[in-house]
C-alpha cells in the first residue's frame, strides 16, 4: 500500500503532471538549486537527500557510495533519464537500493536532436544565422559557407540500440548509407529494415561521413574516440554525439577539428559537463547544445511519468519494478 510518511526528493524541478502521482501519495521535496550555482555536489546531494525513501535524480547529480551511505532510508534511486553513469551501480546493488531508468520514452527526440546537430553542422545553420544577424548578407553568393549533401553519403552509428536504430532511421530517410557499430550485431530484422551492415570500429571511422555516438558511458566506451580514433577517421568527417562526453577524449576531438581532419562536430554532451573546451567555443565548425538531447515536452512528460512509476511501486512494495537497472 502506498504510504504517505514515505518521503520523496526530486533533485531538481520537473514537469508537474509528473509529479502529480508522487504528491498523491508521499511527502515530496522538489529541489531547485539555480542554474548559474552549476550542479549538486556530493554534500548538497546529502544534505537534501539523508532523509529520503526516494530520490530522483538528474545525469549531473553524482550518486555516490558516500551518498547512498549517508541516506540510510533511501530504497530506491529512479533516474530521469536513460543513461545512469552518474550512479554508483555496484554501491547500490550492495546496499540493496533498487536503480531504475527511463528507456523507450526519450528515443525519438534524442534521435530529433543528433539529426538537428547533424543538419546545422553539415550546413552551417548557425554560422549562417549569425551572418544574418551581422548584417553581412548583401548579395547570393556562389561559394558561401558550401555544406555537405547527405544523400548517399554513409553514416556510423556507434551504439545501436534503441536511440541509435531512431537515428538510423531518420539517415535512411535522407538517403544516406548506415553502417553500425555495437558490442554486437543487433538483430537480422532490424538490419534488413535499417539496410544496416555491422563493421568493426576501425572500419567505422574509415568509411563513414559522419559519426553519431549512441552508446552508454561506462569503462568500454570511456575515451573510445581518442587520439588513435582520430587519426583513423575518413578525412572531412563529421562527428555527432548526443550520448555521453566522456566517450570522446575532449583535447583529442580538439585536434582533430584544428587540424581539419574532422570536418565539424555536433556536441550536445561534453567530457567535464557543463564546462566545454575552451577550444570549442572558438570554432565555427562546431554546434554546442547544453545537453538537449531529450528536452521535449513529450519525452520530460514521459520520463518524470516513468521515474515516478518506479518510485511508486517500489515504495508500495510492488513485485514488478519497472525499468530496473538494479
Ligand atoms: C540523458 O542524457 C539521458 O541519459 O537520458
Amino acid at each position: 500500500m502506498a504510504d504517505t510518511s514515505y518521503y520523496v526528493v526530486v533533485t531538481r524541478p520537473i514537469l508537474e503532471v509528473a509529479l502529480q502521482p508522487l504528491r498523491e501519495r508521499f511527502r515530496v521535496y522538489v529541489h531547485d538549486k539555480p542554474a548559474e550555482e552549476g550542479p549538486l555536489t556530493e554534500d548538497e546531494l546529502i544534505a537534501i537527500a539523508h532523509d529520503a525513501d526516494a530520490l530522483m535524480t538528474m545525469p549531473s547529480d553524482p550518486v555516490t557510495a558516500r551518498v547512498m551511505d549517508a541516506c540510510p532510508k533511501l530504497k530506491v534511486i529512479a533516474q530521469h533519464a536513460v543513461g545512469v553513469d552518474n550512479i554508483d551501480l555496484e554501491a547500490a546493488r550492495r546496499r540493496g537500493i533498487v536503480v531504475t531508468n527511463t528507456p523507450g520514452v526519450l528515443t525519438d527526440s534524442t534521435a530529433d536532436f543528433a539529426f538537428a546537430l547533424l543538419l546545422a553542422v553539415t550546413r552551417h545553420v548557425l554560422h549562417a544565422d549569425r551572418y544574418v544577424r551581422e548584417g553581412r548578407f548583401k548579395r547570393w553568393e556562389t561559394m558561401l559557407m558550401l555544406g555537405m549533401e547527405l544523400k548517399d553519403k554513409v553514416a556510423g552509428i556507434v551504439g545501436m540500440g534503441r536511440i541509435g536504430k531512431a537515428f538510423a532511421r531518420r539517415a535512411l530517410g535522407f538517403g544516406m548509407k548506415i553502417i553500425y557499430h555495437n558490442r554486437r550485431p543487433t538483430n537480422p530484422t532490424d538490419e534488413y529494415l535499417l539496410s544496416a551492415r555491422y563493421v568493426s570500429f576501425e572500419e567505422l571511422l574509415e568509411q563513414s561521413d559522419v559519426i553519431s555516438i549512441h552508446t552508454p558511458l561506462n569503462k568500454d566506451s570511456y575515451h573510445l574516440f581518442d587520439e588513435k580514433a582520430f587519426a583513423r577517421i575518413k578525412p572531412g568527417a563529421y562527428l555527432i554525439n548526443t550520448a555521453r562526453g566522456a566517450v570522446v577524449k575532449e583535447d583529442a576531438l580538439v585536434e582533430a577539428l584544428k587540424s581539419g581532419r574532422l570536418a565539424g562536430a555536433g556536441l550536445d554532451v561534453f567530457e567535464h559537463e557543463p564546462e566545454v573546451h575552451p577550444e570549442l567555443l572558438k570554432m565555427d565548425q562546431v554546434v554546442l547544445a547544453p545537453h538537449l538531447g531529450s528536452a521535449t515536452v513529450e519525452a520530460r512528460t514521459r520520463m518524470g511519468l516513468t521515474a515516478a512509476r518506479a518510485i511508486i511501486a517500489v515504495l508500495s512494495g510492488e513485485e514488478k519494478i519497472p525499468n530496473r537497472v538494479v
